[in-house]
């Protein structure tokens, strides 16, 4: 099942709901309206009962009405979020238009939306509906956001035991200074590796703190490319992939060189990833009116359509860029850089036949 299916799902399914009223009428006019939407709906007259209810199943929400003799919704509320595992997912307040006071310390105290009376019940569905799916949405990409870092730690483990093994041979046998080279070669590349991986999350991390920033000054283009093509070159003829460069190195360009040689990495380390044995890698740097233009183009098996608007995205990846491991940060931290940089990047299907990944950013 493809992420954006399951995503659609999200709001097919019923929900388990809670409804809490001292007001008997109130009560079978919201339980018969969720009812026939397809939730799963438990009703309760007050607080203590209400509480029961939930010690019995937590509900993924509840409708809990602020004045209610006796134990009070705000207090019911408290209650809910002051357990262990804070309680029910979404917690939504019925109050009446005269009950400010009671709505502002419900939401202090964590409920998550309030509805007024007299409630419409075409209101009160698609709110429920609306609270549940965004609950569920948020769910299943913290979950994505766990498995994409456990997958990067693996990622980070196995190049790691690697030098262990390396400095090891280097440490007991007597190599050639040619074998000694090539060793020497697979550290720097894995270390290269290892880096861009940190590096990106780190990025990562800034985008999504909003606290992201480049410092732009006039650069030659050869600047970012020279040291990635200095990495890359024997990764490629590792893989048995051709990587070629065309354009002019003594461009200029106004960027942050180093960020900008992270989203660019990003980019070459992608098309080398998915581009099988005896293809080829294009690096190509132009002048695009008043836009310096950097596209990465190789002969893989492209993007497909359908995986073009999403592939951007944190954490997300095409079902080849799963198998193939990586956390899926990658092109969102090269949107982000170029993005910074008052830039873009887009992918289209390239004159090479696989993808054409191009990042401009104004020189
Ligand atoms: N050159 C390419 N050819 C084919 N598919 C690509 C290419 N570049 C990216 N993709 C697709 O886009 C997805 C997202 O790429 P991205 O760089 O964000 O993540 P990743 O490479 O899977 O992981 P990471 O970069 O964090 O190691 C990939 O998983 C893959 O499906
Ligand atoms: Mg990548």
């Amino acid at each position: 099942m493809s992420e954006r299916s399951s995503a659609s799902g999200i709001g097919d399914g019923g929900g388990d709901v809670l409804i809490v009223d001292d007001f008997p009428d109130a009560l079978a006019l919201y339980e018969a309206v969720l009812t026939e939407d397809g939730h799963r709906v438990r009703t309760a007259q007050n607080g203590v009962e209400a509480l029961r209810h939930v010690d019995e199943r937590e509900p993924e929400l509840v409708l809990l009405d602020v004045s209610m003799p006796g134990l009070g919704g705000v207090e019911v509320l408290r209650r809910l979020r002051s357990r262990r595992d804070g309680g029910p997912s979404v917690i939504m307040l019925t109050a009446a238009r005269r009950e400010p006071h009671a709505i502002e310390a419900g939401l202090k105290e964590g409920a998550d939306a309030y509805l007024t009376k007299p409630i419409d019940s075409r209101e009160l569905l698609a709110r429920v509906r609306a609270a549940l799916e965004t609950f569920r949405l948020k769910r299943m990409l913290e979950a994505q956001r766990r498995d994409h870092i456990a997958m990067l730690v693996h990622d980070l483990r196995h190049p790691l035991s690697s030098l262990g093994l390396i400095a090891e041979v280097l440490d007991a046998e007597d190599l050639t200074p040619a074998e000694r080279r090539h060793v020497v070669g697979q550290i720097r590349s894995m270390c290269a590796e290892m880096a861009r991986l940190v590096d990106d999350v780190l990025v990562a991390s800034r985008l999504e703190a909003g606290v992201f920033s480049v410092e732009v000054r006039p650069i030659r283009v050869g600047a970012v490319i020279e040291p990635i093509l200095a990495v890359f070159t024997p990764v490629a003829a590792r893989r048995r992939v051709a990587l070629d460069f065309d354009g002019s190195l003594d461009l200029e360009v106004r960027a942050d060189a180093q960020k900008l040689r992270q989203a660019l990495d990003n980019l070459v380390a992608n098309a080398l990833k998915f581009t099988p044995r005896g293809g080829r890698v294009r690096l190509r740097v132009w002048r695009a009116g008043a836009d310096v233009a950097f596209e990465i183009a190789d002969t893989g098996p492209g993007i497909a359509p359908e995986e073009e608007s999403t592939i951007f995205d944190r954490y997300r990846q095409g079902a080849r860029g799963r198998a193939a491991g990586g956390a899926g940060l990658g092109l969102a931290i090269a949107r982000g850089i170029a993005e910074a940089h008052h830039g873009s990047v887009a992918v289209s299907t390239g004159d090479l036949g696989g993808a054409a990944f191009r990042l401009t950013v104004p020189s």
